[in-house]
């Protein structure tokens, strides 16, 4: 019936400490071409581990798969996944299970007792539900919403919270994927970019995305949006607990700007466009820790960068992990960044994990010189 993905075999020493993050035979097809395939991997909190791979070899894949703007593949039969589904939630969680029926029930009599004879009222001089479509079918019509509410309400979980991923982590076949994503010991699978933001992972881009025409202070506190808790109604008002977030916000977000030196603060007013390269890297990531995330995926932070900057993003991104313990995956082309960096690394080619090790390791690696740097060598 229910069936257990094998544990993913770490090449690492295993550890006493939980993985924060654990990526179980990820696996993302676009068409025919297999873009990420059953890539196992476990990150370690405090740990900077590195993703390595030639152009096209999907790392920027598996970060999007992680952040919830793709999802894995998903799995082929449907129906009986549903039956599954509810043999293990009346096994698992009992009191899960009545919650959808309550959430169900109330959604339907929501409906019916309150939704459809307002609408009724509303709209009686020109449609009455009742009299065009029949009492019985109104019934219908408003017990399937009823369950529908119910049921998004369970499996996607209020707020972003998962129900069913937390009930069923580590079964991605139970999900209804191939492929599973565990972070601090729950599912991310099925949760949209902010609710995955929500969870602690943040992100920077491969082609950074900045609002170009805003300040670089402005850009920064757009990151904490995901923890700011005026709602819209105080801050259409401005009451008073808005500009108390307002002014907490910019003092954070100068905070974090001081992070990465006092140059930083001094363009807090500039507008992002007139920025060099290497300083809109540093807003960026700045943005990505103003949501106080646990988990940094940085994409190629060192792109385009020359020498003296690339070494001075070394020392920051090291100091991320030392000073806000951070746990930081990073995707990366240059070796003299990820050898000195990483605690691991892992080398993906044509969507397939072929090595993974200690630096030292996947320099000597007569697959990953072949690979990666015999073919770009070669280019
Ligand atoms: N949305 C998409 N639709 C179709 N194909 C895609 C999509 N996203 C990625 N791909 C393909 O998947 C493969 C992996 O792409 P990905 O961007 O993950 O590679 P990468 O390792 O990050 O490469 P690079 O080092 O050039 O950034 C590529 O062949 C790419 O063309
Ligand atoms: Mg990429």
């Amino acid at each position: 019936m229910t069936q257990t993905m094998p544990a993913p075999a770490p090449a690492e020493a295993q550890t006493a400490q939980k993985p924060l993050l654990e990526l179980w035979h990820l696996s993302k097809s676009f068409g025919g071409l297999a873009a990420v395939s059953e890539v196992d991997l476990h990150v370690y909190p405090n740990e900077i581990v590195s993703i390595i791979g030639p152009n096209g070899a999907g790392k920027t894949t598996v970060f999007n798969l992680i952040t919830g703007l793709y999802r894995p593949n998903a799995i082929k039969n449907q129906s009986a996944l549903l039956a599954r589904k509810f043999a293990t939630l009346a096994t698992r969680a009992p009191l899960l299970l009545g919650l959808w029926l309550l959430c169900s029930v109330a959604g339907a009599a929501l409906f019916q007792f309150i939704v459809v004879p307002a609408f009724n009222f509303i709209f009686s001089p020109i449609v009455n539900f009742e009299e065009l479509i029949g009492q019985a079918a109104t019934l219908v019509i408003t017990l399937a919403l009823g369950f529908w509410v119910g049921s998004n309400a369970f499996f996607k979980g209020v707020a972003g919270r998962g129900y069913w991923g937390d009930v069923a982590p580590y079964e991605p076949d139970i999900m209804g994927y191939t492929s599973n994503i565990i972070f601090d010991g729950h599912s991310l699978v099925g949760l949209a970019p902010d609710g995955v933001l929500k969870r602690g992972i943040a992100r920077t881009f491969q082609n950074i995305r900045l609002f170009n025409n805003m300040t670089v202070l402005e850009n920064v506190q757009v990151g904490m949006n995901a923890r700011l808790r005026a709602d819209l109604f105080s801050s259409i008002l401005r009451l008073p607990n808005m500009t108390g977030e307002e002014k907490k916000s910019r003092s954070r977000a100068l905070e974090l700007l001081a992070f990465f030196g006092p140059e930083m603060v001094a363009r807090q007013d500039e507008l992002v466009i007139n920025l060099s390269y290497a300083e809109k890297r540093r807003v960026e990531i700045a943005r990505a820790l103003a949501s106080s995330p646990k988990l940094l995926l940085l994409d190629e932070p060192t792109a385009g960068m020359n020498d003296a900057e690339t070494a001075d993003a070394v020392k920051y991104i090291r100091r991320l992990r030392d000073e806000m313990g951070l746990t930081i995956l990073l995707i990366e082309h240059k070796l003299q960044v990820t050898m000195g960096l990483s605690d691991k690394i892992a080398v993906l080619d044509y969507g397939k994990k072929i090595a993974q090790g200690l630096p030292a390791e996947i320099q000597n690696n007569e697959q990953v010189i072949e690979a990666y740097l015999g073919r770009k060598a070669a280019v």
